[in-house]
């Protein structure tokens, strides 16, 4: 029946890492590998009170469909909450998505036709190079330096690609604490990413799920806040602030991009859940995301402080090896020594009871063998030294290894 796909359906391809990780389900191996949200921030029985107390007394509202933009009780929550935040919008730049995944799905075919361009980091989350498959996206990386997106690189990357005769349509950026790397895009740079988004007239889709983690540091503006030609479009999802169950997000858009937007996901799915919606609504309206977020950041803060403190402790003194510290977000990005191959580690490293991500799968140009994302989040603080500890041992064996190999 195969003959049956279409072209997109037979190239798509499920994540190797992803299958390799379903073994690290076992309850003995200590997995930093899936990028999930810390359990213990999830405001369960607030949300079971809300849940319960939406289903008996409004369920004509809550199991309805709802309108393609999203509930205006949800928006117009969102709205404040970014009015706090110095980003001023109306109800009308917002549209409720079924999570923020979904707003890369509806991105890619709201702006992007076959072999169109788009620029993005190296490495960048995988999620959103899946979607770029999916719709026959031509993916030009860009080299990520510790504060950020290079944008030299990206400029001179986007007048090759403009030579070639390639129709380049916008930037894919993670401002803050990137998945997978950790790294934060610097203010100055935000500023010439919209120089150069201007310049060559390319759209920014600035996804930022963790930039409300930020547990130290000072929070640097949104690349939207800053952009007054209404150029970028902007995603922000529930998944990493309240749950990521609720398949909750919203995106942030002026004008006709925004009314592209509601078009194409109008087809998609009609509407995202009412039920849910009303939930996160309820919620910010009783409890404040910023409440909330002011009690989970510091169960982030530890995890990372114990992750960086065993790295330190436990990995061994080669030149070649170094890690991000990021001030938020959920990942640690660890760059191995050249010679060291991480996606061929990790069987030892699964024979060791340990798991992290391969960094290769986010490199869109076949590159970074040599790294590896490792999740804070899911561990308690006791894993993430034991589980620090057993990798630290792999890594050992396996430098070791290649130079013993070398040697002979
Ligand atoms: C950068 C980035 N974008 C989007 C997503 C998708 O998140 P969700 O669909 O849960 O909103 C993730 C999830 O890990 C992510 O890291």
């Amino acid at each position: 029946m195969r003959h049956h796909f279409s072209s997109r359906a037979a190239g798509a391809k499920r994540s190797p890492i992803r299958e390799l990780l379903k073994l690290t389900e076992q309850p003995d191996i200590i997995s930093f590998g899936g990028g999930l949200p810390a359990p213990e921030t999830f405001p369960h029985e607030e949300l079971a009170a809300i849940a319960q107390e939406l289903l008996l007394k409004e369920p004509h509202n809550v199991l309805q469909y709802g309108t393609t933009e999203g509930s205006r009780t949800l928006r117009t929550e969102v709205a404040k909450w970014l009015s706090d935040q110095d980003i001023h919008v109306t109800l009308n730049d917002l549209l409720v998505t079924s999570a923020s995944q979904q707003g890369l799905d509806l991105i890619c075919k709201a702006f992007f036709d076959p072999g169109d361009v788009v620029f993005c980091g190296l490495p960048t989350y995988l999620g959103a190079v899946q979607a770029f498959n999916l719709f026959q996206i031509t993916k030009i990386g860009v080299p990520l330096e510790d504060d950020g997106m290079d944008i030299d690189e990206l400029e001179s990357r986007i007048v090759a690609a403009r030579r070639e005769g390639k129709r380049m349509k916008g930037i894919y950026v993670i401002p803050d604490f990137q998945n997978p790397s950790g790294i934060t895009l610097s203010l100055e740079k935000r500023q010439r990413l919209l120089e150069v988004a201007r310049a060559y007239d390319l759209l920014i889709f600035e996804d930022n799920p963790y930039g409300h983690l930020r547990f130290s540091g000072e929070p640097i503006p949104s690349i939207f806040s800053m952009d007054d030609e209404g150029r970028t479009i902007m995603l922000l999802t529930f998944s990493k602030v309240l749950a990521a169950g609720l398949r909750l997000a919203v995106m942030v858009a002026r004008g006709d991009l925004m009314d592209v937007l509601v078009r194409v996901k109008q087809p998609t799915d009609l509407c995202t859940s009412k039920l849910t919606q009303m939930i996160a609504a309820r919620f910010m309206q009783r409890h404040g995301l910023d409440r909330h977020l002011a009690e989970i950041r510091p169960i982030y803060r530890a995890k990372k402080e114990a992750m960086v403190a065993a790295l330190a402790k436990y990995m061994p003194n080669d030149e070649g090896l170094r890690w991000t510290n990021p001030d938020g977000g959920l990942f640690v990005w660890v760059w191995l020594p050249e010679s060291v191959d991480a996606e061929e580690m990790l069987p030892r490293a699964i024979a060791h009871k340990v798991a992290y991500v391969p960094g290769a799968s986010s490199y869109v140009d076949g590159d970074g063998q040599n790294t590896m994302r490792l999740a804070f989040s899911l561990c308690t603080l006791e894993q993430i030294d034991e589980g620090i500890r057993r990798l630290a041992e792999v890594v050992t064996e396996t430098i070791a290894s290649l130079k013993a190999g070398a040697r002979s």
